[in-house]
């Protein structure tokens, strides 16, 4: 009788297991993300782990073998003490221009592991914070998962849309061991989403932006669910969300020049059109405006729902009304518990902040919420855009523009510079950049390299982690107030406290 085939877990090591530093040549360089071992402690219960670098910096002479093999024994020396072991590190040392057989993308350590120790690649995976990692598993047949700590958010735009992300380590290794969904039990597939939806229930599901909690727009009794799950009130209006054209034309009255120019640009992605809408969709939906808001998300999970589903579907973030938004399936749950709604995994969202808002149906296009897309880029397209919002909701003067929003539950304070030297353990900061600090709190990284982008993708998962830590305060700064810059700061001075 045949042994089954074994399964592994190939792992990248810089920007994956430890922090990107660069060229590391000592011990006392590497340092492990914070979650790391408990990450690979619990892969370790079922798969093989091997460690498949890229160590470039051998065959530029920046450092020696030696000293890449001694950063390697110790990190496995701190895995061995914590019960966990690495079947082999491998290490292809050569710079690009050698034309090497071993460098990732190429699979040749990870068919090397297959034959040394009889693995099926099929049902093993590869987990890294570049694109050439999850392309090494593409090329044989292993599956790739992708991680937004290291160069992660900076190489996004590179990364095929189907990969899933994920914020850390931890939510690629639940998402191996749970399989899909890690032990939601509301959790369901995009085939019985969409036909969930389509029977007037709820489903939450991922966008590139936050994760939305939709329902059949021209179900009203279904929208009129989201409100009561969410506790959100009634005349605060929902997007309406498409998976093309046609199902556009059933929402609005007139398609103006200035929306094809944006939708042909910015579809499917993060932007949200508001138009004149057709009497057909239901004041629930709009919160009884004559207008509608409209966006083709770019995540194809969400567009596959709304196709299977056959209609469009109006959905808000999928987080209690007020609270910080959703950036995975388990923060949903973690703010609207498992009852009354079905729920599909699709990863951490790649862009981290909602979508953009602007109006094209009044006179001027006008900007009403900062989002996803840059004010410049729709000014590329639009000419100036007016930021001053103007009232163009029945009961509210601006959309997600409520004073106290996206907020965690620990009071947090926006100051012009953090403090170099604090000597309080309750005191956390959300850093932006890489600025020196000796602080006895703990520390979140929005982007150590300064990148908005970056800082957008990971916001929300920071201060979650943050507000579940029982801090007194936490500190952060804003960021330079141009491109993605504008929709972080937005949600950092909505989540803060006012003063
Ligand atoms: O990225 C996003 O937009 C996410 C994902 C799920 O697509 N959705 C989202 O929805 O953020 P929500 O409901 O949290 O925010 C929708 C915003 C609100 O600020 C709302 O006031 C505004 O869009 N809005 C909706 N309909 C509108 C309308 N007819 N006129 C003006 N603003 C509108
Ligand atoms: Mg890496």
């Amino acid at each position: 009788m045949n042994t089954p085939k074994r399964k592994a877990v190939f792992l990248d090591r810089d920007g994956t297991i430890i922090e990107d530093r660069g060229y590391l040549k000592s011990r006392n360089e590497a340092v492990f993300f914070p979650d790391a071992v408990d990450a690979l402690r619990r892969l370790s219960g079922d798969y093989l782990l091997f460690v498949v670098s890229n160590q470039n910096g051998i065959g530029k002479g920046l450092i020696t073998a030696e000293d890449a093999a001694a950063v390697n024994s110790y990190i496995d020396g701190v895995l061995s003490g914590a019960g966990i072991k690495i079947t082999e590190w491998y290490v292809c040392p050569h710079k690009r221009e050698d034309g090497c057989s071993c460098m990732k993308p190429s699979p040749y350590f990870l068919e090397k592991a297959a034959a040394d120790y009889d693995l099926d690649l099929s049902a093993s995976w590869i987990i890294g914070d570049h694109p050439h990692d999850v392309e090494t598993g593409a090329r044989c047949g292993a599956s790739g998962l992708y991680v937004l700590t290291g160069h992660g958010a900076r190489h996004l735009g590179e990364l095929p849309p189907d990969v899933p992300v994920f914020h850390d380590l931890t939510g690629a290794a639940e998402w191996i061991c749970g399989g899909m969904g890690n032990g939601i039990p509301n959790i369901c597939s995009v085939e019985d989403g969409g036909r969930i939806l389509a029977g007037g229930g709820l489903v939450a599901f991922p966008t590139e932006t936050v994760y939305g909690l939709g329902a059949d727009v021209f179900n009203p009794a279904a929208v009129e669910n989201i409100f009561r799950t969410k506790g959100r009130p009634f005349f605060d209006p929902l997007i309406a969300h498409v998976s093309d054209l046609k199902q556009m034309e059933r929402l609005c009255r007139i398609i103006p020049e200035d929306a094809r120019r944006l939708m042909e640009r910015f579809w499917p992605g993060p932007l949200t059109i508001v138009l004149p809408k057709k009497p057909e969709v239901p004041d629930v939906v709009t919160g009884g405006n004559d207008t509608v808001a409209i966006r083709m998300p770019a995540h194809p999970t969400a567009r596959r729902l709304i196709s299977l589903a056959g209609t469009p579907i109006a959905a808000p973030s999928a987080n209690a009304f007020g609270r910080t938004s959703p950036t995975t399936a388990l923060h949903v749950v973690h703010q609207l518990g498992t009852k009354g709604y079905s729920i599909i995994d699709g990863g951490a969202c790649r862009v981290g902040v909602e979508s953009t808002v602007v109006s094209l149906a009044g006179g001027s296009p006008c900007l009403l919420r900062p989002g996803g897309i840059p004010l410049e880029q729709l000014e590329e397209v639009l000419g100036t855009v007016e930021t001053a919002v103007k009232p163009v909701l029945k009961n509210l003067d601006s959309p997600g523009l409520l004073e106290n929003h996206y907020a965690p539950k620990t009071p947090l304070y926006i100051v012009k510079s953090l403090p170099a030297e604090n000597p309080d353990p309750a005191t956390g900061m959300m850093v932006f950049g890489s600025p020196e600090l000796k602080t006895a709190g703990p520390v979140e990284y929005l982007s150590r390299a300064g990148s908005a982008p970056e800082a957008a993708a990971n916001l929300y998962a920071a201060m979650r982690r943050m507000d579940t830590l029982g801090l007194s305060r936490i500190l952060t700064v804003l960021l330079p107030g141009e491109g993605l810059g504008r929709a972080v700061n937005d949600r950092i001075k909505k989540a803060a406290v006012k003063t």
